[in-house]
């Protein structure tokens, strides 16, 4: 093989510290990943109904050495075999990416490696590449998270052009909040996504909001407060709230508005191929929903599994690989940029 004059094989360290979960991973060239090792914090912040930055950091910290030390182990091997060191640098919680950022700027510093910096929403859309050895771009890519929704063109490896984003909530904080005022807890989606299969989706209407003006743009917050006003209303008429029916209709609700916009853009814009990426995609229903959609408009879906679609340092290191061959390096004053947008490096 031989890429942008690079010879052989690519093994790339990736950490990814961005939020509540600690993880590190060696991928080779890109798609093939040798190890994927990921220490969650989600019990502990889930005491708190929901994730405490400052809590978050210390937990990285104590966890990173022995997540990274773990990840090298189950790949059987060392250290000096990686050709780069990956870390995500944004976007995130500042303290968290600041504890990968240090700790991968040292390892590659001390190991003499190139440094990549990988955008965390990149690294969620490269973890189509992992199990899908036949997708290249470009595709229509779904990208939602519990920080972003944003509907994208992947042109090329790194290259997007955004087509549209939310205008309010992300679709994984829809489901967190609404999971949370129906008293199911932290992490919402996961819940919500569970609970719903006992419901109807046709229960109650809520409403599929449209962007005027803007076909691609998302807004989720009128359906939280649809949701919020229903829960009030039933509460204060003394009327029990079935949760089963509204989970799967305020899920219903925000499956057609993704599922839409995305076959929508596909089809309008002459694109054949179509992925989803971040915490979200791992919905059984978004899933089913999108299924459907792509098999009559005669498109073709990709998704990565479950544990590649939340937070995760293989879907960094697929990022970085591609990234690297493209001859993307960072230097020893790599930052991490809480607010990084997509599209910037
Ligand atoms: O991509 P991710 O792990 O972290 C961010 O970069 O934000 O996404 C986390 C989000 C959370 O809001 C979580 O509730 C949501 O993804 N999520 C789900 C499901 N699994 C995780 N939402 C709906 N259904 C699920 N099965
Ligand atoms: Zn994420």
């Amino acid at each position: 093989m031989k890429k942008n004059g690079f010879d052989g094989d690519v093994y790339i360290l990736a950490i990814e510290s961005s939020c509540d979960e600690t993880a590190a991973a060696v991928v080779k060239n890109g798609r093939q990943v040798l190890s994927n090792v990921i220490s969650s914090q989600i019990a502990l912040h889930t005491l708190y109904g929901g994730v405490v930055p400052e809590i978050a950091s210390r937990k990285h910290i104590e966890k990173i050495n022995q997540v990274i030390e773990t990840a090298l182990e189950e790949a059987h091997m060392a250290l000096e075999e990686m050709t780069a060191v990956a870390v995500t640098y944004g976007p995130g919680l500042v303290g968290a990416l600041l504890v990968g950022v240090a700790e991968a700027k040292a390892i590659a510093y001390g190991a003499g490696k190139p440094l990549v910096g990988v955008h965390h929403i990149e690294g969620h859309v490269s973890a189509n590449f992992i199990e899908h050895p036949d997708l290249e771009p470009p595709f229509v890519c779904l990208i939602v998270s519990g920080g972003h929704t944003h509907l994208v063109v992947v042109k090329d490896y790194g290259k997007f052009e955004i087509l549209g984003r939310t205008r309010d909530d992300a679709a994984g904080e829809a489901f967190d909040k609404v999971a949370r005022a129906v008293g199911l807890g932290y992490p919402g989606g996961p819940k919500i996504d569970k609970t719903a299969k006992e419901g109807s989706p046709e229960a109650i209407r809520f409403p599929r909001a449209k962007v005027e003006g803007a076909p691609y743009d998302f807004s989720f917050s009128g359906l939280k407060s649809a949701v919020l006003n229903y829960i009030n209303h039933a509460n204060m008429m003394g009327e029990q709230i079935c949760v089963p029916d509204l989970a799967a209709s305020f899920q219903a609700a925000v499956v057609d508005v993704l599922v839409g916009h995305t076959v929508d853009a596909a089809k309008t814009l002459g694109y054949q191929k179509v992925a989803m990426a971040g915490g979200v995609a791992s919905n059984s229903a978004l899933r089913a929903g999108m299924r459907a959609a792509c098999k009559k408009a005669g498109l073709d879906l990709y998704y990565p599994s479950p544990v590649f679609c939340t937070d995760n340092a293989a879907m960094i290191g697929a990022a970085a690989y591609y990234e690297y061959i493209n001859e993307a390096r960072s230097g020893w004053d790599l930052n991490a940029v809480p607010n990084l947008r997509l599209g910037e490096r």
